[in-house]
């Protein structure tokens, strides 16, 4: 049994989490011990163990955990997105906040490349016809070489899609960033304006992260922008699409199809029951499993960790802090 004076020693992992890398979590110096991922039952966990640490995935945090926390917590999200943690709120309370930049960017670029080419050569349909008794070949797929790939963010995750799009297999890259990089990025070319960016693309791919101006970036307008030839891949936030604005171009074939990673709800609910996305045969889906890949989560639970440990010494710049305002009000453990 432990001890209430070590047991604030324990890193809380919400469930998913734990069970994407458990050789990592389980061997750790400070133990870990896994958790439901729901905020009142995290924030109760909290609360019994009298935890100062949590391992958390990509689900919305808005109140209890907070308090739960406050003062001298920490909040690690397993991942590189965190949207669903409110950093007003964390720093408030004193807690806090941390992401796994960098960890995971080959493993979400390699799944928008195999989205990309599930969808040139027709690859869902295909192993379901066959499964299904027939041998038809179907309409011919696409090479990928020579065709334009627009990259919607020009973040690390992007360029890492490009790199692996025009290396790899040929294809003309161009990078979508609102203003103009100071630095040369991975991109053949680059627009500040949507349109510019998508007028002559065979493949849209989003990257851009899911803060509050970027709420269904890709609405009905900026569809329309799209050339219907094309498909959209979404492996970065559902958030990012107005999915009924989707279902309805797809649907009219005013895009040739989208494959997606991500969703405003997950799991998948319809935002309208009557626009459910997976009923349409131009759409290949995938539960969120960009940075689902043995390498990415043990990166994401080692960086986590790390996070974990370099408050507890004090090191706020040895770790990836998202609010260092919190630093100010801050009280470690011991
Ligand atoms: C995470 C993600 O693995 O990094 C992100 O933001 O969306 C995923 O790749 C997921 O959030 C689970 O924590």
């Amino acid at each position: 049994m432990i001890s209430n004076s070590t047991d604030n020693l324990v890193v809380l992992v919400t469930e998913t989490e734990f069970n994407r890398a458990p050789e990592v979590f389980s061997s750790a110096s400070l133990r870990c011990v896994s958790v439901a991922g729901d905020e009142a039952a995290l924030a109760r966990e909290v609360t019994k163990h009298r935890a100062r640490y949590a391992i958390v995935g990509s689900v919305k945090y808005t109140g209890a955990i907070y308090d739960a926390l406050s003062h001298g917590g920490v909040i690690a999200r397993f991942g590189v997105g965190h949207d669903g943690i409110d950093k007003e709120k964390a720093t408030a309370a004193g807690v806090l906040c941390t992401n796994t930049p960098g960890v995971l960017d080959q493993s979400v670029a390699e799944l928008a490349i195999l989205l990309i080419l599930a969808a040139a050569r027709r690859l869902p349909s295909l192993d379901a016809e066959m499964r299904a008794g027939a041998w038809n070949l179907g309409p011919s797929g696409i090479e990928l070489r020579g065709k334009t790939l627009a990259v919607i963010g020009g973040g690390r995750i992007g360029q890492a899609t490009a790199r692996i799009a025009s290396r790899g297999f040929g294809m003309r890259t161009i990078g979508f960033r609102r203003t103009q990089p100071a630095d040369a990025l991975e991109f053949d070319s680059m627009a500040t304006d949507f349109a510019s960016a998508v007028g002559d693309a065979d493949f849209v791919s989003l990257h851009i992260n899911a803060e509050p101006a970027n709420h269904q970036f890709v609405n009905r307008a900026r569809l329309s922008l799209i050339p219907s030839r094309a498909w959209l891949i979404n492996t970065a936030r559902g958030s990012v699409i107005d999915e009924n604005a989707l279902y309805d171009v797809l649907a009219e074939r005013r895009l040739a199809g989208a494959a997606l990673d991500v969703f405003d709800r997950e799991p998948y609910v319809p935002a309208d029951p009557s626009r459910d996305l997976r009923t349409l045969p131009n759409v290949v889906l995938a539960p969120h499993v960009g940075s689902h890949t043995r390498e990415a989560n043990r990166g994401m639970a080692e960086r986590a960790l790390h996070n974990i440990m370099r408050a507890r010494a004090g090191d706020f710049a040895g770790m990836d802090l998202l609010n260092p305002a919190a630093v100010q009000v801050w009280r470690p453990s011991n």
